[in-house]
């Protein structure tokens, strides 16, 4: 038998780092049921210590995920454990995952402490720890850079108090695959106890070599977790794609011979839901996931996948979960229709009023848009539950008005609360003069930090979706919109956002402070 690859998937928490992308409650909720669909090893939900909110996410997500382990980040500290223990007692099988810094960099700036002082601590942390569970991982932060002499007399340390799992991390993405895999094989090697634990790769993109990084702590290392988000997400430059290792390790198993548990049909449907979620879209020529991760322009190409597929493609794009985009439904389908595609997408909805709800959408756009994709259900989805978390504004119509010459102009109605109120504004272009117009009534004075569209299926029909990035006051937020028209969509990404920064829901941002 082949060993196993446990595949730690840390978009709830690493990938939520990243700005703008903190979710509430219920978008981790829905990101974790994909994520088990998707049958990762290990979801860590978050860090229960940073908020009462992200507490009570991972509380909810361990009463819900039945065949996924649920892990929750905590700093080596009494206080941080003894929380994400607590999140956590609900779940049919757990983790608690504790670091501290362990390079000189970081121990003497950061945490200023000595490194006597740090192994100290790890060791009483992993010891309090174990009076939860014994299924604990313990991370040497910025691991790439520390002192080997001393990683190894902390790792051979908290392997003696009960480490299950030692997570040998890359912080800041400083390492290059032949070097990073060495670390892991040569900590391995040293560290007189290494077959107590399994090894675990944490990389981050900083140089753009976290896939290459991870595979090579696997196979020269001999690690055999990986840590890694979706779509790559995380702070900076990101963290190490779930989609790209799981089908390199796939795809060439005959160099890896690794076994997965993983659903790679989920991959697509995960890619699409965390992008609508944080409001990160995904590049078309990213691998895997991107739009064009399967389409083939050259006529050579082409001409060569018409005759024999693997001449140009060594993955099946259903195997990922790319439909071919399928027309799914169109004007004349029913709710019951509707209702079995949701479920056919695997998504749940709360209540059948939300069925209802975006039934009604489906319908509207149905009428704007003859041929209705997967693309387009989930967007719908993704837009309803935005709009159902107390929604602060609400577009009711908009006009706009460009013509060769002429300066764009825009009128917005939206409601604020309920109160009706109409704005009125000039822009350098249409979507300016809509965002100028409901800025006059709203005055946030919030900094634009990203505007994007993107198609979501094909052709000029496709709904457009448009991505805004909000900051104020030092918050940053995304919002995300959909509609046939981009203009449009401009209209409601720019509301979403200002609900995110207006609304009262608590959104869960864990932070790493020292
Ligand atoms: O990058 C990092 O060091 C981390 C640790 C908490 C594992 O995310
Ligand atoms: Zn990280």
């Amino acid at each position: 038998m082949a060993d196993k690859l446990i595949i730690f998937d840390t978009t709830l928490r690493d990938g939520e780092q990243s700005p703008g992308a903190s979710m509430t409650r219920d978008e981790k909720i829905r990101i974790a049921r994909q994520l088990e669909r998707l049958r990762v090893d290990v979801i860590e939900a978050g860090f229960a210590a940073s908020s009462n909110g992200d507490f009570e996410a991972i509380r909810a997500i361990a009463g819900i995920i039945k065949d996924s382990t649920v892990c929750s980040l905590a700093r080596a500290n009494d206080r941080d454990i003894a929380r994400a223990a607590e999140a956590l007692k609900g779940a049919n099988s757990s983790r608690i995952h504790t670091f501290i810094a362990t390079s000189p960099l970081h121990m003497e700036k950061k945490l200023r402490m000595s490194p006597d002082q740090v192994l100290e601590q790890a060791k009483l942390a992993v010891r309090y720890a174990r009076q939860f569970t014994d299924n604990i991982e313990f991370s040497p932060e910025d691991g790439s850079r520390s002192e080997l002499d001393f990683l190894c007399r902390v790792l051979e340390a908290v392997i003696n108090e009960g480490a299950t799992t030692i997570n040998v991390a890359d912080t800041v993405g400083y390492g290059v695959p032949e070097l990073y895999g060495q670390l892991v094989r040569t900590l391995r090697e040293r560290v007189p106890n290494s077959d107590k634990a399994v090894w675990s790769v944490h990389c981050h993109n900083d140089l753009g070599m976290a896939v290459a990084n991870s595979l090579a702590g696997v196979q020269l290392g001999g690690a055999r977790q990986i840590e890694c988000t979706i779509n790559g997400l995380g702070e900076r430059a990101g963290n190490t794609a779930l989609e790209e290792v799981v089908m390199a390790i796939k795809t060439r198993k005959d160099y890896f011979g690794l076994e997965l548990g993983i659903d790679t049909t989920q991959i697509v449907p995960a890619s699409k839901l965390v992008s609508q979620i944080t409001g990160f879209s995904v590049q078309p020529n990213k691998a895997v996931v991107g739009a064009n991760a399967f389409a083939h322009a050259s006529g050579i190409h082409q001409d060569g996948v018409l005759k024999a597929r693997d001449t140009y493609e060594i993955m099946r794009a259903e195997d990922v979960g790319w439909t071919a985009n399928k027309i799914v439904l169109g004007k004349l389908s029913g709710r019951n229709a509707f209702k079995q595609r949701l479920q056919e997408l695997g998504i749940e909805m709360a209540s059948e009023q939300d069925v209802n709800a975006a039934f009604a959408r489906f319908k509207e756009l149905a009428d704007q848009k003859a041929e209705i994709f997967d693309e387009d259900i989930l967007a719908i989805v993704s837009n309803e539950a935005q709009a159902d978390s107390s929604e602060h504004f609400h577009l009711v119509s908009m006009a706009q008005h460009s013509e060769t010459g002429e300066r764009p102009s825009a009128r917005v109605v939206f409601t604020a609360q309920g109160k009706e109120l109409m704005g009125d504004a000039e822009g350098n272009g249409p979507v300016d003069a809509v965002l100028n117009a409901i800025e006059s009534q709203v005055q946030s004075g919030a900094e634009q930090l990203l505007y994007s569209v993107n198609a979501i299926t094909t052709g000029t029909q496709s709904q457009g979706e448009v991505t805004v990035r909000l900051s104020k006051g030092g918050r940053i937020v995304n919002g995300v919109g959909t509609d046939p028209d981009i203009v449009a969509a401009s209209a409601k990404a720019y509301l979403s956002a200002l609900n995110k920064l207006y609304s009262k829901a608590e959104k869960l941002n864990p932070q790493l402070t020292p």
